[in-house]
């Protein structure tokens, strides 16, 4: 009988085989875009559908295109969530593909909410740190000791010379970037105004349902990992407006333009 985690070091060389088969030289940077960003950053590069990578999840949500497009760097359209009901193994697994076809980079992006009015709908956000409120992580069982340690460091997960990289990008693309923590929780219903408070007080900027558990897989396989958070909404409680998909994903077609400009220069700078 295989182990679980044998099972799953199965399912995601299985995976990084299909993509290996399609791009024999695969990129060392790869960018992860969120919800509603999925236009951004067209590479001209040939496209491989998630549905036919094995073992991939399928994102089920509006929003994501579920593609991986390889150019200078691979581009995953779309991501899955923890809160699609899929296991978190399945939610890291195209990080940890990534990891074996050799990517030194991640790049990833977000939709997200705002935790104090002073970070505005459309702007950017560069993730420094996070709180992970998902109540999960990825890590959780027998740990992947081909993969990485059983107690990775997060104390610099979001790479000190990538946000330095990415301040110098959005000052060369006239990109204003704001700089803050990224709170990850559970979703799918928005917070409520009193967990907005809570987080506030708590030291989060902005509030998400993904991104976390990718930063952490990334990290326990020594991947850099550098983020970006589209800021969508004011969360619950800052405006009178109910929340609504929808208005995320306008939002992320607003930003869309300074975003690309942003992850073209930073990518640039990463070589
Ligand atoms: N809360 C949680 N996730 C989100 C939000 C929000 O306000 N906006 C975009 N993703």
């Amino acid at each position: 009988m295989q182990s679980l985690v044998e099972t799953e070091l199965a399912a995601i060389d299985a995976a990084a085989a299909a993509i290996r088969g399609r791009f024999p030289a695969f990129p060392r940077v790869a960018v992860v875009l969120g919800s509603g960003l999925g236009d951004v950053l067209k590479t001209g590069g040939a496209s491989l559908p998630y549905s036919e990578i094995p073992h991939f999840p399928k994102p089920r949500v509006a929003g994501h295109h579920g593609v991986l497009e390889v150019g200078e760097v691979a581009v995953f359209r779309g991501r899955c969530h923890y809160y699609e009901g899929h296991p978190m193994e399945a939610v890291v697994r195209p990080v940890r593909a990534m990891a074996r076809l050799g990517v030194e980079t991640l790049i990833v992006t977000n939709a997200a909410g705002s935790v104090h009015a002073a970070l505005r709908p459309g702007e950017l956000m560069l993730i420094e740190d996070h709180i992970n409120l998902l109540g999960a992580n990825p890590l959780r069982g027998d740990n992947f000791d081909g993969l990485g340690p059983r107690f990775p460091d997060l104390s610099a997960a979001y790479d000190p010379g990538l946000r330095r990289a990415a301040a110098a990008a959005a000052r060369e693309a006239k990109v204003r970037l704001r700089r803050g923590v990224y709170a990850a929780v559970g979703g799918p219903s928005y917070e409520t105004p009193a967990e907005i408070r809570m987080l506030r007080r708590a030291g989060a900027d902005a509030v998400g349902m993904s991104t976390v558990p990718e930063v952490i897989a990334a990290r326990h396989a020594g991947v850099r990992v550098a983020a970006i958070s589209c800021i969508t909404n004011l969360a619950a409680g800052l405006s009178k407006e109910p929340l609504t998909h929808e208005e995320v994903l306008e939002t992320t077609r607003r930003a869309a333009g300074g975003l690309d400009r942003l992850l073209r220069a930073l990518i640039r700078r990463i070589g």
